[in-house]
């Protein structure tokens, strides 16, 4: 076996058609072998909650058979955790149970933004809210890649939804493109490192991602400095040869030989240098060097799966949501009349379809794990479920049965979406529940004392239409193999819910910046709502939602006092990770049980001169606390978090003025607020001859000169001239100044030349 350093070496031994071998798979799952040079096979494997290894003789695709491992919450639910210390931990084991099955890279995880609530893989993304996604999921990869396991971010970048996922040209602007779409990759690969990026299906602005050099050379690695490997999603290869000119180095699966011959000849004929095959062969190579090594070192190596299972239902238990908990419907003191009604009680829903399917090694129903804390519990399904005893059962009979057996008790209602409805592969059409859940919820309700809705769905369900009959909601997302275990714990008040929204739950789908372009047409989605990406662009159409991001509840109240800033002034030379604002708060237990508090610090700019949303989310903090104990929090914002892509020098710039800072519960409930002046340099667009007057009027050297020429305007024909650009003024107002005056003038303040052709 070869090490990193021995790369040049071996390079230097291959031909060219042994090269190109290397940039695509041997089979669906491992990179290609070269035996005459003991180059080994390399395995990856799906896994981004859970392990997906292909067991032995099974489909090409692997999608029925794979290996038991632990089916851990899917990425909605961990993100709903708002705890990057518990993601580390699942990475860490994530990398124990690949290393068990000699996998050197895990394909994940999936770190998308959630655009719209109806793309079908939601349930395997993080949020809608960049900054939150990043973190969360840089924690995840440290762990996996802290334990000498690789990992696969994915999906480079900007798919956001599956319909046409394999041609969509998704139309982004720049801004967009940079702080909504591409910083949650750059927050995780400079925090965490990833050995490799899967790049996207899709085109953006034209380009197929897996062909696309401005994404893959310019941003990733020049400005970035990744410096792993970038493979292509299964099957998004194009163009091979223009692929591997803009910086994609390994196709998956394998394409038969069929682009490894394309390449060489593209070579052979020139029209492909060798350097930038030389370099895409090293990367591979490094790549096989680094993990396959600590494969072998560790190939002995065994997971606990009880250990891991514990860790499943603890993730589980921090990702469910308390939505709504009337007159303290929870936790149940007493279980001696509580009624657990709805198949999903009994067919647990708790992992989505698609590459991200896990054997889990073992699983639970809710019915069976409420069952042992209290045997005599009684159970009716309430609506026939696919795959379950009560498929083919008349919804009616089962309905009818369901409310009779709810009459003067505490119903335990378990709801949610069947798993045909979200899916890698296509979108939702809605985000209901099915109608006969919402029948049975209707009907249980004329006849129990309590109801408490136990929701298990991969992305967001509308609940305005039916909350009204429910005393309490828990959202328990797809919660993986802990997920029944978390329903007793939180029930019975062993464990309180901590878990909290990491995306919006609208009161309908119209309330949703998306639904104008979503998913798009003849071929093309535009990204019409820019940066308004959920709560951004509920908060700016004064949409109120049902649930908003950051929500949560649990069975204890918090008080948030004495909030404090510190601002450094910015100057020039400052480096973007450089610590700019330091917040400083209290948060006090005012209830009777400990708890979780997750306080949410969010920026907003009064006086910003580009549009910025309201608020958005920079920082946030996990804090247990005790009944009556009072603790402080401190949370950091470094230069770049206060920033915006400004689209003139296409960097990221800060502007001085107003700075608002909040401390909220969601980012509709702000408990603490003050606001700071930001001292920084002015933000100034260059100046050219179609600057406006006002843009003239923010350089003062520069309007001392041009102010004498507009003397002879009075005040009340000011406001026309303010936005009229400066070579405008010569063509309509000959007496002001003239042509060559203007020419002088631009040379004077520094400008370009004035081009008589631009008029
Ligand atoms: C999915 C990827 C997955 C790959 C391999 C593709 O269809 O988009 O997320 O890693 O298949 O299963």
């Amino acid at each position: 076996m070869f090490t990193e350093e021995q790369v040049p070496e071996l390079l230097a031994q291959l031909t060219l058609e042994e090269k190109c071998s290397l940039l695509s798979g041997s089979d669906f799952w491992h990179t290609q072998p070269i035996e005459r040079l003991e180059i080994p096979a390399l395995m990856v494997s799906d896994g981004p909650h859970g392990l997906r290894k292909q067991a032995e003789g099974a489909d090409d695709m692997g999608l029925e058979e794979s290996v038991p491992a632990t089916c851990f919450p899917t990425a909605a639910a961990l993100a709903s955790t708002w705890d990057a210390a518990l993601l580390g931990e699942v990475g860490r084991a994530l990398a124990e149970e690949a290393k068990t099955q000699g996998v050197g890279v895990i394909l994940g995880p999936g770190v998308n933004l959630k655009r719209s609530p109806l793309c079908g893989r939601n349930f395997e993304y993080f949020s809608e809210d960049p900054f939150l996604a990043g973190e969360l999921a840089a924690a995840l990869v440290s762990g996996i890649e802290s334990e000498g396991v690789g990992t696969s971010l994915k999906h480079f970048a900007a798919n956001n939804q599956e319909t046409d996922r394999m041609r969509i040209n998704a139309r982004i602007d720049e801004r967009t493109l940079r702080e909504m779409y591409l910083s949650i990759f750059e927050r995780i690969i400079e925090k965490a490192r990833p050995a490799t990026l899967m790049c996207s299906y899709n085109r953006i602005n034209n380009t197929y991602s897996s062909e696309n050099h401005w994404l893959l050379t310019e941003v990733l690695r020049d400005e970035w400095g990744f410096d792993g490997l970038v493979m292509t999603d299964w099957g998004a290869v194009h163009d091979r040869a223009a692929g591997v000119a803009a910086g994609l180095d390994l196709e998956m699966p394998s394409s038969r030989g069929w682009n490894d011959q394309l390449v060489a000849e593209a070579v052979r004929v020139g029209a492909l240098a060798e350097s930038d095959l030389d370099r895409v062969v090293t990367r591979v190579l490094q790549l096989v060097a680094r993990y396959h090594r600590e494969m072998q070192q560790t190939s002995a190596d065994s997971f606990d799966p009880d250990a891991h299972h514990e860790l499943a239902c603890r993730v589980a238990t921090r990702s469910a949501v308390l939505l709504k908990n009337e007159d303290t419907a929870l936790p149940l003191l007493e279980l001696d009349d509580v009624v657990v009604i709805g198949e999903m009680a009994r067919t647990p829903r708790y992992q989505g379809a698609g590459s991200s399917q896990v054997n889990p090694t073992r699983l639970d129903s809710a019915l069976n794990v409420l069952r042992r804390r209290y045997p005599g519990s009684p159970f009716e399904p309430g609506y026939p479920l696919p795959g379950s005893p009560v498929a083919d059962s008349p919804a009616e009979h089962l309905l009818r049965k369901a409310q009779s057996a709810a009459s003067c008790r505490t119903v335990l209602l378990f709801l949610g979406l069947p798993a045909e409805d979200e899916s890698e592969g296509y979108d939702r059409q809605h985000i209901s529940l099915p109608a006969n859940h919402v029948a049975l919820l209707h009907a249980v309700r004329r006849t129990a004392d309590t109801v408490i809705v136990l929701l298990s769905n991969g992305a967001a369900v509308e609940t305005a239409s039916w909350e009204a009959d429910a005393d309490a909601i828990l959202e328990l997302w797809l919660g993986g193999q802990g997920c029944s275990e978390a329903v007793a714990r939180l029930v019975t008040g062993e464990e309180s819910p901590s878990g909290r929204l990491a995306e919006t739950i609208p009161v309908k789908l119209e309330q949703h910046p998306s639904q104008l372009n979503f998913p798009g047409e003849a071929g093309e989605v535009r990204y019409g709502e820019g940066i308004f990406v959920g709560y951004r662009g509920l908060q700016q159409l004064g949409n109120q939602p049902s649930y908003p991001f950051g929500h949560g509840l649990t069975y204890t109240t918090f008080e948030f006092s004495d909030l404090q800033a510190e601002l450094a002034t910015i100057t020039d030379g400052m480096s973007p990770g450089d610590t700019v604002l330091t917040t400083r708060f209290a948060v006090t237990n005012t209830g009777d049980r400990s708890g979780v508090a997750v306080p949410q610090l969010y920026l907003g700019y009064p006086d910003s001169t580009v549009v910025r949303p309201l608020r958005e989310l920079r920082g946030f903090r996990r804090v247990e606390l005790e009944p009556g104990e009072t603790t402080d929090v401190e949370v950091q914002v470094s230069r770049r978090e206060l920033s915006f892509w400004d689209v003139h020098t296409h960097s990221w710039r800060m502007e001085p003025g107003r700075l608002r800072i909040e401390i909220g519960v969601s980012v509709e409930d702000i408990k603490l607020c003050i606001e700071k002046e930001l001292s920084a340099p002015p933000l100034l667009p260059p100046l050219t001859e179609w600057s406006t007057v006002t843009e003239w009027k923010r350089r003062p050297a520069a309007w001392e000169k041009l102010r004498p020429f507009l003397a002879s305007f009075g005040k009340e024909s000011e406001f026309f001239l303010l936005d009229l650009p400066v070579c405008k003024l010569p063509l309509m107002f000959e007496d002001t100044l003239t042509f060559d005056q203007l020419a002088e003038l631009l040379v004077e303040v520094g400008t370009t030349p004035y081009p008589t052709s631009t008029l």
